[in-house]
């Protein structure tokens, strides 16, 4: 079933390693995680029958074969290919600033220069695919993501495109990053503020596992206390560092030192889509801020 496997010296669990792909999820961890209000608040009506039928084997194993085989569908790879010239907001002005903030993150990282990177979480691979040209011949990318439908495919996507040489793919939940401590030069992060539930928990891990001097650089929106949008993620369970305050508190608390911040675009949400349609984030003409992070340890 899967191609080999490691073992934990520490815990003695036996992890699979399926078509390159490390995995660190078991079958009960990953029926947690993708659990009925995640699919709610996350998914299409398309992926959630695809999940519904993967989430219902008894073994993570039959799980993945089963993502593995829809990943080859061949309309939805042309779609993922094409996904990243095509806006996701209605608003245009605020569309090319998150553009040009996520390519003002990949510049603040400096990617030439290192050598061991961890991108997190992968998700569509926008942060990465924009490294791939920038990063030296020997560099290695983890790709850490929890969802393997997108790891599948973009993995496929990227091997036909001749560019996956030097990632590693890692399924993994990044509250729990399966790495030593101090091992990368450079972390990557666009979605690091309101992606991720536990999103602090997954910044203690990202600092954990950089060594010192390393850098972290990311994206993120931030909203205002005692805002709706602020109610909307502390319900989600995204709210930890989903405004300035709390990012830099939590940050400086971790150790965390040369925090910058930029502001690539601010105001308010001008989305009319049907309230079943649209994102939860941020709360319907709520003010947020599309920030770009960098620091270091
Ligand atoms: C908007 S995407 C991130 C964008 C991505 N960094 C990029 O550059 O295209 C959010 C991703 O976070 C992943 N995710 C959410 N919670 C996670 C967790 N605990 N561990 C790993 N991945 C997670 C989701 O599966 C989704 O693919």
């Amino acid at each position: 079933m899967a191609d080999a496997g490691f073992c934990c010296e520490k815990c003695e669990r036996l992890f699979p390693i399926y078509k390159g792909i490390a995995i660190f999820i078991s079958n009960a961890e990953w029926r947690n995680f993708f659990n009925k209000q995640f699919l709610d608040y996350y998914f299409s009506d398309e992926w959630r029958a695809i999940f519904e039928r993967a989430l219902a084997q008894d073994d993570y194993l039959e799980a993945i074969k089963l993502l593995d085989k829809y990943s080859d569908d061949k309309k939805w790879q042309e779609s993922w290919a094409n996904r990243l010239s095509e806006p996701w907001l209605e608003n245009e002005e605020q569309q090319a600033a998150v553009w040009a903030g996520n390519k003002r993150t990949i510049e603040l990282g400096n990617v030439s220069e290192a050598k061991m990177i961890l991108d997190w979480p992968t998700g569509p691979g926008e942060c990465m695919r924009g490294m791939l040209d920038k990063i030296a011949k020997d560099a290695v990318i983890v790709s850490s993501e929890i969802n393997l439908l997108t790891i599948f495919r973009l993995k496929k996507y990227l091997e036909a495109m001749g560019l996956a040489d030097n990632i590693l793919f890692v399924n993994n939940d990044v509250t729990k990053m399966p790495f030593k401590n101090n091992v990368f030069d450079l972390v990557t992060a666009f979605g690091l503020t309101v992606e991720v539930p536990d999103p602090d928990k997954a910044l203690r891990e990202t600092f954990r596992v950089m060594h010192a001097g390393g850098v972290m650089v990311g994206n993120g929106d931030f909203y205002h206390e005692g805002s709706e949008s602020i109610k909307i993620a502390d319900e989600m369970n995204l709210g930890q560092i989903a405004t300035e305050e709390r990012f830099l508190k939590t940050a400086r608390a971790l150790g965390f030192k040369n925090i910058e911040l930029e502001t690539a675009w601010e105001g308010l949400d001008t989305d009319d889509m049907p309230d079943e349609e649209r994102c939860p984030l941020p709360a319907r003409g709520d003010w947020s801020a599309y920030t770009v992070i960098r620091a270091k340890k």
